[in-house]
């Protein structure tokens, strides 16, 4: 049997499984497997795969998440649109725990992580300006709305290296340039997906006020990973919603995102 999905979901801390009734698949990939056995079921009409963004027990800090395998197993799978739900620290007094962030542009703080399909031969230079899927934002935006969720429609995520996380100064001078929310996972993902022209939809749970916004001795990961466990039911159903609501076609450009690139090798 040719096991094949459409929707890839990429859970984060906390948020370890989604699928209930399915089926485990091992995939190997040209870089390695992924961060664990690839979970395949059904949500209504779609069919999805899962990935536990950190591994099922968690042993994958964010700096050593094999993300290239992650993307190009959902994408082998035949996944073209992927969710990412994630624990984010918030950079705005106004966006409180529970908030729930769908940001539209991205800053890139870590280093030294392989954050390219094509370090080989030839040059291959996708666009980035926009990186996130605009069809994917929209639907999450309103169901996230539609199911009560106080949500920020668009920001900015910065993608911090990890896994310490960032100084009073470093947090002050996020915010002070105006970004939104602070996460560890959400790069390379994104340009991964874009260098596979798979959409890419970042759904970000806010679980605390980063260390510039509030007074203290700032966040403890214990306390993400408790405010993450207790909404992970409110999360599991949000992306649920969200997978049903997706377009079955895709409009938007990030399927084209390779046109009139040379490709050194065939995409799965
Ligand atoms: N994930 C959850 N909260 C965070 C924070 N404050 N900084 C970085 N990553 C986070």
């Amino acid at each position: 049997m040719v096991t094949r999905a459409d929707i890839g979901v990429i859970g984060g801390s906390g948020f370890y499984s989604l699928l209930d009734d399915a089926e485990e698949v091992e995939l190997a990939t040209p870089y390695g497997p992924p961060s664990d056995v690839v979970t395949i079921g059904r949500i209504g009409s779609r069919t999805v795969a899962f990935i536990p963004r950190h591994g099922k027990d968690h042993r994958f800090p964010p700096h050593r998440i094999p993300y290239r395998a992650n993307l190009w197993a959902l994408r082998s799978l035949g996944v073209r649109q992927v969710l990412a739900p994630s624990a984010v620290g918030s950079l705005k007094a106004e966006y409180g725990p529970g908030t729930l962030v769908v940001p539209d542009q991205l800053v890139d703080r870590t280093s030294g992580r392989a954050q390219t399909y094509y370090d080989i031969d030839g040059a291959v230079h996708v666009s980035f300006a926009d990186p996130y899927c605009p069809s994917g934002r929209a639907v999450a935006v309103q169901t996230a709305r539609s199911g009560g969720w106080e949500t920020a429609d668009g920001g900015t995520l910065v993608v911090i290296e990890g896994p310490r996380f960032s100084t009073r100064a470093e947090s002050q001078w996020y915010a002070a340039n105006g970004w939104s929310i602070v996460g560890m996972t959400g790069f390379p993902e994104a340009i991964l997906a874009r260098e596979l022209a798979l959409c890419y939809t970042s759904v970000s749970l806010v679980t605390d006020h980063d260390a510039g916004v509030e007074a203290g001795q700032g966040v403890t990961h214990d306390e993400v990973l408790e405010f993450f466990a207790q909404n992970v039911t409110r999360m599991r159903t949000l992306i649920a919603q969200t997978v049903e609501s997706l377009p079955e076609e895709r409009t938007c450009s990030c399927g084209r995102a390779l046109d009139g690139i040379k490709l050194p090798f065939e995409l799965p």
